[in-house]
């Protein structure tokens, strides 16, 4: 929709927390999930350990539901980009790669991150593949700070995929604004020029969500209505963390750290907030 550009939710001290909260189960499920993907587990079984997690720390999920979503991960394998629907029949093997992405809610705060997950031994491709796109989201958040415009980050996450070989970074889809919903403005292409955009402010929590191919950035969806697949089959990763801006310094809500050892790599200190 075009016209007025939406107003971005800016969030209290308090409201971080709470999606600190989200965060650190989104964290947990995901790092469970990793631990169980193996061959011969279904994408269903990691929807599973997800639920587990869940109501373990009695929290919601974020994707059961949305508008009309079945389960509470997206399990997307190999050529399969994002919005994969996990189901009982599809048994991972030994060389997939499989994006997991998972959110959750805690008392109406949400957190919303990814993975891709290497099953044994991948093609040197696709490991440095996955590489490339986890490496992108960091050099992604690390621009994701207060004062920075919105396309610092897109521009960024561009950079450092061409940087790090010849990718398709897929066109249309990207990173979002969350907070009170999982998606909220503003959305974040990852590809573009610098300095455009909104400023970035203290109270925005954002999502960044790299999606690269070892093809074409063209996809389309299947006729289940969710999972979005490669046109040309090249297999493709998703990594993704929600950030929280605040005036100090960011902090990245969905990682274990907070983002500190893949922040200070690139120079940046956290937020006091994280400590
Ligand atoms: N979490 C995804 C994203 O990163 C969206 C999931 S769509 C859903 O934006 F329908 F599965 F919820
Ligand atoms: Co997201």
């Amino acid at each position: 929709m075009r016209g007025l550009p939406e107003r971005i939710q800016l969030k209290t001290p308090d409201q971080i927390t709470l999606m600190r909260e989200a965060g650190l189960v989104v964290a947990r499920a995901l790092a469970a999930m990793r631990d169980a993907a193996a061959p011969g587990v279904s994408t269903a079984d990691l929807d599973g350990v997800a639920r587990g997690v869940l109501s373990e720390a009695g929290a919601t999920p974020s994707f059961l539901g949305y508008h009309g979503y079945p389960a509470v991960i997206c399990a997307s394998v190999n050529d399969r980009v994002v919005h994969g629907i996990p189901s009982t029949g599809e048994k991972l093997r030994e060389g997939d790669l499989v994006s997991i992405d998972f959110g959750a809610i805690v008392e109406g705060w949400h957190g919303d991150a990814a993975i891709s997950v290497a099953i044994g031994e991948v093609a040197p491709d696709v490991a440095a593949l996955s590489a490339a796109c986890e490496k992108s989201m960091w050099d992604g958040l690390a621009v994701a700070r207060s004062g920075a415009r919105l396309t610092d980050i897109s521009h960024a996450v561009e950079t450092s995929i061409r940087g790090s070989g010849t990718y398709g970074i897929v066109a249309g889809y990207g990173g979002h604004g969350i907070g009170s919903e999982m998606h909220m403005a503003p959305h974040i292409l990852n590809y573009g020029r610098p300095g455009k955009g909104p400023r970035l402010t203290p109270g925005m929590a954002l999502a960044i969500e790299p999606m690269v191919t070892l093809g074409s950035r063209a996809t389309e969806e299947l006729d289940d209505g969710w999972t979005v697949v490669t046109t040309d089959g090249s297999w493709a990763a998703h990594w993704e963390h929600t950030v929280a801006i605040l005036e100090d310094g960011p902090w990245v809500l969905t990682a274990e750290d907070g983002g500190r050892a893949e922040l200070a790599a690139r120079g940046i200190e956290l937020s006091a907030a994280a400590a």
